[in-house]
């Protein structure tokens, strides 16, 4: 399975910025052929139709950093799959734990937002993972298994396929104490094996699970050279173009 490289820039970079690092990006990996990987941009709402355009026509694809699950109406301040998808979106964050903590979102909202995106044809990369205390407390597993069973509900295997799962400890986000592959590989196969419960052995063995929290160009090569981690969600270190294309490059073979 190629490997996914998705870039969450959170709440950075303006139009400005966000069209160089497209259109850099772009560049380099036109240059160098890079086919390895898939590569996600995930700017502010701000930016995506800016960067959607730098990037039109690449292999580079864009998504945005979160959604809301009703189609159209009065909802101030919200923004549609719908909307998401004329701006050029392919994939949407889902139920990142900074919009959990931070804006109380629940498993049962984070599904509704599943099921918007997929209703649009995109994809979702939904988040999961556990806080410090859980996994002090070592209840990640117990943890995890509840966010997969609210996330999912009422999703089929044929839509989950266009799914992205993305394990995220908390306590690994923004910390610079990533998770170790060990850790991560056990949690991945935690999931799979959930995923297979749900759904079937085939639909477990082709749905990808990529790990965030903390990557740096130091420590994806060791993270990346398991098979059962499918890809990275970079926080901090996509805000550079030299240690995301570090990244990147990474993941080759
Ligand atoms: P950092 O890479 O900055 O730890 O962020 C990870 C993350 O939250 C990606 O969604």
């Amino acid at each position: 399975m190629r490997k996914l490289i998705v870039a969450n820039w959170k709440m950075n970079k303006g139009i400005v910025q966000s069209q160089q690092f497209a259109e850099e990006l772009r560049e380099y990996t036109e240059k160098h052929k890079i086919t390895h990987c898939e590569i996600v941009i995930c700017p502010p709402y701000t930016s995506l139709e800016a960067v959607h355009r730098k990037l039109d026509g690449s292999s580079i694809a864009v998504g945005a950093q979160n959604v809301f699950y009703e189609t159209s109406g009065a909802f101030t301040g919200e923004v549609s799959a719908g909307m998401l998808k004329s701006c050029g979106c392919e994939y949407v964050i889902t139920g990142h734990s900074e919009r959990r903590s931070y804006f109380h979102e629940t498993d049962a909202i984070i599904n509704k937002k599943v099921m918007a995106v997929l209703d649009e044809g995109l994809k979702p990369i939904l988040c999961i993972g556990e806080t410090l205390q859980e996994h002090e407390d070592k209840i990640t597993e117990a943890v995890i298994e509840e966010q997969i069973n609210h996330c999912l509900a009422h999703i089929d295997s044929d839509s989950v396929r266009n799914i992205v799962i993305a394990y995220e400890p908390v306590w690994a986000i923004g910390t610079g104490k990533n998770a170790t592959p060990h850790q991560v590989e056990h949690a991945h196969n935690f999931i799979r094996r959930k995923i297979k419960k749900i759904y079937n052995e085939d639909v477990a063995n082709n749905i990808r699970i990529i790990y965030g929290g903390s990557i740096t160009p130091d420590n994806a090569s060791d993270l990346f050279s398991s098979n059962t981690i499918n890809g990275g969600l970079v926080g901090g270190a996509s805000l550079e173009l030299e240690s995301f294309i570090q990244i990147i490059n990474s993941a080759k073979k």
